[in-house]
């Protein structure tokens, strides 16, 4: 039975709203408060510091549909599975059900609601490993193998299918942390201290059942043996439970205070298994911008693969770009507005290759916000941004990318120098991973390394130059919207203070004339708990501490109990303020520690008088703070 992407979803939603889950919505695509990630790439993201064990305002039992977005996988999309973007059916226990529960529901959903076919259904559990201490997980596939029984399959369980291959009757199968862990970080080995991670249960669909698709037998792996991580395309993993319940130590796992169950699921996926179909660009949420390219191109989707590859990546990209600039995202240099651009400038040189040549991303976004504006508001009010931003990027685009594509054309029978990578991207716009790809395309190389000192050379010319233009100029305006960064920062650590540590940053916004504060908290303050923030505030203004920055590695700054939002991923070395002297948040004269950019005042005693002027909701869960200083 085939469904649409939506109704797939309510459906999902509904069922675990029948089991007791607060639905909670997508949260932005932009993580907040998680240091270790550009961008939100799974649904487990938002939910890590209730998998530590902070309670969720919302109870032990939450799911949602989340929004996420792998960068990573950029120049992957082309194929018939990969996207950057994606939707992930999850559902969590936080301390609450466990396996057996986890387990059961999943089978009801898929199989007996959904209507999955039990035989073309697989799954994967962790084998255990001695030296890590972590035992094999022969409960999960004992219940699994009861739930096939149920149906009249009288499965087998696989012990080396990466050997073996898959034997009759063999639907569920061990596998080693290789496959069956799951951390934010990967496989135990790359786990940071204090990361949680657990074994996991994977579920796959069969898109080959009953072997008259070959698609084994006909790909490029034929010759080693298919299971279902075998990359032939015959099977598809279709969601992941992860059985959440360890915290990386420095000798080893502990368990967490509680046991967690992490799940999600591809939502495009299922639908594909659904209409059994390998292919998720044939999912209905792609069929009218499909459309429009066929119509626009003369081309049919499915034609030959120069097509479908084109067609593919304009899909995903524009999907993408869609989405993150509805969260405010637009197209950039730097971070997250980096990647908006070079999904846009791809989009447009695929477009090339379907001899679509003028204007189109704009009537491509506008089919993605109409199939998915019920489910996602923000597409609908965001729609004029959205579509400027598009444009505004594809058109200045290409204007450079033919002459650009000449000029690479000029130098592409040898190797690429970074002062000719660098040249493309400053005169024609090419970010260099196109540069990159074209050159893979002819079987050339890029200098990359050559290319980054150039644009490191560049960007401290022009460093120099902005500095010396805006010398003198910070004036009273600078001044006041440092001091209000700092009674930012002061605020932040007071309300965690008075209201407790699941109080963290959700939003600032500042102005010259006020600081605005967004943060975690179910509940309206109390006169009382206002009154005791300011006065800590004032307090720690009238101690006249000093604000220190410090540039250390992330690790360390995490160890040393930094708090707040910062794009780092491990290994970084990053940028923390501390106000107060010492060596960690909490130690007697530190009152607080950020990642941080700055700038800061030099000590708390320049802020005057901090005033709450306004407490209110902004939305479930996130409360807004003005505030003023005199
Ligand atoms: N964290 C797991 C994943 O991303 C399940 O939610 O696959």
């Amino acid at each position: 039975m085939s469904y649409t992407t939506s109704e797939v979803r309510s459906k999902f939603l509904s069922f675990m709203k029948e089991k007791e889950h607060a639905i909670v919505p997508s949260a932005s695509l932009i993580p907040e408060n998680d240091p270790t990630t550009l961008f939100t790439g799974s649904g487990m993201q938002p939910m890590v510091p209730y998998l530590l064990g902070q309670p969720h305002p919302l109870g032990t039992r939450i799911a949602d549909s989340q929004k996420s977005f792998r960068s990573q996988d950029i120049e992957e999309v082309g194929d018939n599975r990969h996207t950057t973007f994606f939707e992930m059916l999850g559902n969590w226990s936080f301390g609450d059900y466990f396996k057996e529960d986890q387990i059961q529901w999943m089978w009801e959903f898929l199989i007996d609601e959904l209507k999955l076919e039990p035989k073309n259904f697989y799954v994967t559990c962790f084998k255990g490993n001695d030296e890590l201490s972590i035992p094999r997980d022969t409960l999960s596939a004992e219940l699994w193998q009861k739930l096939f029984k149920g149906k009249g399959l009288d499965v087998k369980v696989g012990e080396n299918p990466e050997v073996d291959g898959i034997k009759d009757d063999e639907h569920i199968f061990y596998y080693s942390e290789k496959k069956n862990w799951w951390s934010r970080a990967g496989v135990p080995a790359n786990m940071p201290e204090g990361e949680p991670g657990g074994p996991d249960s994977e579920m796959f669909y069969d898109f080959d059942g009953d072997g008259t698709k070959k698609m084994h037998e006909t790909s490029i792996y034929k010759d080693a043996p298919c299971h279902v991580n075998c990359d032939c395309g015959r099977f598809l993993e279709i969601g992941n439970n992860v059985f959440m319940q360890y915290k990386k130590t420095q000798n080893g796992f502990e368990e967490l205070p509680q046991m967690n169950v992490d799940h999600g699921s591809g939502l495009e996926r299922y639908v594909a298994a659904l209409r059994n179909d390998p292919d998720v660009f044939n999912i209905d949420v792609f069929d009218k911008a499909k459309e429009i390219l066929e119509n626009r191109s003369d081309k049919k989707y499915g034609h030959d693969e120069t097509t479908t590859y084109a067609m593919r990546v304009i899909l995903d990209h524009i999907r993408a770009a869609t989405f993150l600039i509805g969260d405010d995202v637009v197209p950039g240099n730097k971070d997250q507005m980096y990647f908006v651009r070079r999904l846009i400038r791809r989009s447009v040189r695929f477009a090339r290759n379907l001899a679509i040549n003028d204007s189109f991303t704009k009537d491509i976004a506008q089919t993605f916000i109409d199939v998915y504006k019920d489910e996602y508001k923000n597409l609908e009010s965001k729609k004029g941004i959205i579509i400027s931003e598009l444009e505004k990027e594809e058109e200045k685009f290409r204007k450079t990318l033919e002459n650009g594509i000449k000029e690479f054309e000029k130098i592409a029978d040898a190797d690429i120098s970074g002062v000719n990578a660098f040249n493309l991207l400053q005169s024609y716009g090419f970010p260099i991973e196109l540069t990159e790809e074209l050159a893979k395309e002819r079987g050339i190389g890029v200098d990359r390394v050559s290319f980054d000192e150039e644009k490191k050379k560049h960007s401290e010319e022009s460093r120099t130059a902005s500095a010396g233009k805006f010398k003198g100029g910070l004036g009273g305006d600078g001044e006041m919207e440092v001091k209000y960064h700092t009674a930012t920062h002061l605020l932040h650590e007071a309300l965690r203070l008075v209201l407790g540590d699941h109080v963290l940053q959700k939003g600032s916004n500042i102005t010259p004339e006020r600081l605005r504060f967004d943060f975690s908290h179910g509940e309206k303050l109390t006169d009382e708990q206002k009154k005791k923030v300011e006065d800590i505030v004032n307090d720690v203004i009238a101690q006249d501490l000093p604000v220190i920055r410090e540039e250390v590695s992330y690790d360390e700054a995490r160890s040393r109990g930094a708090i707040g939002l910062f794009d780092a991923k491990y290994g970084d070395m990053v940028s923390i303020y501390h106000v107060g002297e010492g060596k960690n948040r909490g130690d007697k004269n530190m009152f607080s520690m950020e990642f941080c950019g700055g700038p800061h005042v030099e000590r708390t005693g320049v802020l005057g008088t901090f005033k709450i002027q306004k407490e209110e909701s902004v939305s479930q869960g996130i409360r807004r703070i003005k505030a003023v200083l005199s």
